[in-house]
């Protein structure tokens, strides 16, 4: 995946333990890099290794991981670089997840090799049921995290459940706002 995500699972690493615990991450996900460029695209395989490797370090199942650098991702990575793309999609939470699609469009102008997810999202009584759609396998959490981040980012309160695959979509969530 492209850099910035890199960048992003250091920063939600230093945010929650240290630069030593940063330096046993890379050697155990076998990453000579120290920094990542936002804009170089690096191997899935490497993305994967270091959620691996965070997972040891704090001793949390992958999936936690995923959902807490997908929370922290929204709320201070994208927040700081990437903050005038998050208003471009919009000035509330379902404006943004309406957008998401048009946001990683966006982002693919400047990254070529870009393999963005897809999102459907739908309107229910209480709230959103928004489908993920992704080549990749296995970051749904992220998906749950990152949803989390952008209700946290609108003062928002809500729950994001998971609800069963379904023939069109295999993995879709349930938002619903508490407050
Ligand atoms: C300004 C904000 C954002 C930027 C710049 C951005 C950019 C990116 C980039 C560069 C990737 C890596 C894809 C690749 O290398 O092929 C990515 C992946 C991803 N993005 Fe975004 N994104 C943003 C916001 C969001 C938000 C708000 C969500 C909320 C659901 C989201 C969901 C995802 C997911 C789930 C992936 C993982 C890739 C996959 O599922 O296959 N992104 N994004």
């Amino acid at each position: 995946m492209y850099g910035l995500v890199h960048r992003g699972i250091k920063e939600f690493l230093l945010h929650s333990a240290s630069p030593e615990a940063w330096n046993r991450i890379r050697t155990q996900a076998g990453i000579a890099d120290d920094e990542f460029e936002d804009l170089r695209a690096y191997p899935d395989e490497e993305t994967f290794a270091l959620v691996g490797a965070v997972s040891q370090e704090l001793g949390q199942p992958p999936e936690d991981i995923l959902y807490a650098f997908g929370r922290n991702w929204v709320l201070f990575t994208a927040e700081s670089a990437y903050g005038d793309l998050l208003e471009q999609a919009g000035d509330t939470f379902e404006s943004v997840i309406l957008n998401l699609d048009m946001l990683h469009q966006i982002v693919g102008r400047s990254m070529p090799d870009l393999r963005p997810p897809t999102f459907d999202v739908k309107d229910v009584k209480d709230g959103w049921i928004v489908e993920y759609h992704s080549e990749r396998v296995g970051l749904e959490s992220m998906v749950a995290g990152l949803l989390e981040g952008l209700l946290e980012m609108f003062g928002k309160k809500g729950m994001i459940q998971r609800l069963p695959a379904a023939s069109y979509c295999e993995v879709q969530f349930l938002v619903t706002l508490t407050t």
